[in-house]
């Protein structure tokens, strides 16, 4: 694992890969970074990636890729049917996942609105650990409704437990038992919860789970976007299973599933989707959206290049020491916010280091988004560019008042294997500073408001001109320091 015992006992997170091939990046002053935030109406999506100095949006998409992906890029089988770069996807995922059928997609959300649409009928619940916010979406579209049914520690910011992500059996059983089994659509357990700070779920936990489902007949359905980061958790946490091999593991997860699907922007580090499933009836319902929706039935939408890239990274996804990078510099940059009075979510989880927005922001009511101003605020003195996870993430109700989300957050992602250990250093002094400086930092309110998964492209402005104290003050203590 990539990780080192230095000699003065410090354990730290080593980089078990070498660069050679690189981007430049900006480090703009804070005025032009204040105007660019401006310009993007205080939502980070909107933001140039030229006024960008670290990219911490998001891991979608933006993993380093290996050589050997980008080897494999280059036999890539051109055809619009039958390509050979078609099987050998198949092939590899069949390997890994031994489940029989297999649908290509464009990218995870397209996976959620085929089996919405294949699995929900309307007035139907989807019972999950937790939502994500493209799934509770096509869902929705469907005319279904979502539980959400996670352990009371995954609804915590803090805590020890380290599987954060696991259902609370007893609520399962007791939603099953309330619906009525014929009115659960499917089960969805969400690999390395998304929403509430990447944790993941346990082995037993899906066991238990999966057993509760087949007795009474619902499908299980398993979102396996995260699941490069939920391997590490169960073979370094999850007692049974340390040390033993991932194929393995990934294996066993597998035939818990009726349905497996994942976001190749993330799990694979490229770029498309891809649906696994066992029942023939189900996949052959799944396939005639395919070229509706999707493309052919060889391809769904992904270039041949990226499917290519995607076989081979599936692969290094059962390496430990590639899939450990991710975790141990979130451990790293969580305990140095911690260390500096920062508050996080604990335990730190894969996908990225999240700062918890409600007691950064305490002085911010939830309606004028205190995750959506941190993330402006945090852009502004550092340029780096996080993602708000909280209210403005969520959809207002069907009355128009606003859904107020459990948690605050700010996910500060960590891309797999892009940024060193110092860039981790600069964006937890940074932060560091402004949480010594947080009572200048103010709410945010609505300009645009689009209906649906509105913090995509909404535009909002700050209530009162708090941006402007804010890089006053940077500039008195940094003086002419970017
Ligand atoms: N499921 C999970 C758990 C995800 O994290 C994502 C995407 C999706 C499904 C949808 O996949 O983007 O390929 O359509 N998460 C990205 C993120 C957007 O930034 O966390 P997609």
């Amino acid at each position: 694992m990539s990780s080192v015992k230095f000699w003065s006992g410090e354990q730290v997170p080593m980089e078990m890969h070498k660069v050679r091939m690189v981007q430049r990046v900006n480090l703009k002053p804070i005025e032009e970074r204040k105007a660019a935030i401006e310009e993007a109406g205080f939502n980070t999506f909107l933001l140039r990636n030229r006024d960008v100095f670290l990219d911490m949006l998001t891991d979608s998409g933006v993993n380093a890729m290996s050589e050997n992906q980008y080897a494999a890029m280059m036999q890539a089988d051109d055809s619009y049917a039958g390509s050979e770069t078609y099987y050998r996807l198949e092939a590899a995922l069949e390997d890994m996942f031994a489940m029989p059928y297999f649908l290509p997609t464009h990218q995870g959300r397209a996976c959620e609105h085929i089996i919405a649409k294949t699995l929900v009928n309307p007035g139907q619940t989807v019972l999950m650990n937790y939502h994500f916010t493209t799934t509770k979406a096509h869902i929705s579209i469907c005319g279904g409704q979502i539980e959400e049914l996670v352990s009371a520690a995954g609804r915590e910011i803090t805590s020890t437990l380290p599987f954060k992500g696991n259902f609370d059996l007893d609520r399962l059983n007791e939603s099953i038992a309330r619906l009525g089994a014929e009115n659960v659509s499917f089960v969805r357990i969400e690999a390395g919860t998304n929403l509430i700070g990447g944790q993941p779920v346990s082995m037993a936990n899906m066991r238990a789970v999966s057993e509760i489902c087949r007795a009474a007949g619902i499908p299980v359905v398993y979102d396996a976007s995260l699941l490069a980061d939920n391997l590490y958790f169960i073979a370094t946490r999850e007692e049974e299973y340390i040390g033993k091999n991932l194929k393995d593991i990934t294996r066993e997860i597998a035939a818990m599933m009726d349905v497996l699907y994942f976001s190749a922007r993330k799990l694979g580090a490229a770029r498309g989707g891809g649906i696994l499933v066992k029942n023939e009836d189900v996949f052959l319902k799944m396939r005639e959206l395919i070229p509706l929706y999707e493309g052919f039935l060889t391809y769904g939408g992904m270039s041949v290049r990226e499917m290519e890239a995607l076989t081979v990274g599936l692969y290094e996804t059962l390496d430990l020491d590639v899939i450990s990078q991710t975790p141990l510099f979130v451990a790293a940059l969580c305990d140095e916010l911690q260390r500096r009075g920062v508050p996080v979510v604990t335990p730190p989880g894969g996908l990225g280091c999240h700062v918890d927005a409600g007691s950064f922001c305490s002085h911010i009511s939830q309606e004028q988004y205190p995750a959506g101003a941190l993330a402006a605020a945090a852009f502004i003195v550092s340029g780096v560019r996080g993602m708000e996870r909280g209210t403005l993430s969520e959809q207002r109700k069907a009355d128009g008042s606003e859904t107020f989300a459990e948690m605050e957050l700010l996910r500060l992602a960590v891309p797999k294997r892009v940024y060193t250990l110092s860039q981790m250093k600069y964006v937890a002094d940074r932060l560091a500073w402004l949480h010594e400086n947080r009572h200048l930092i103010g709410g945010l309110q609505f300009v645009e408001e689009p209906s649906v998964l509105r913090f995509f492209f909404g535009r909002l402005a700050p209530i009162g001109d708090w941006p402007t104290k804010l890089a006053e003050a940077f500039r008195r203590d940094f003086g002419d320091s970017l």
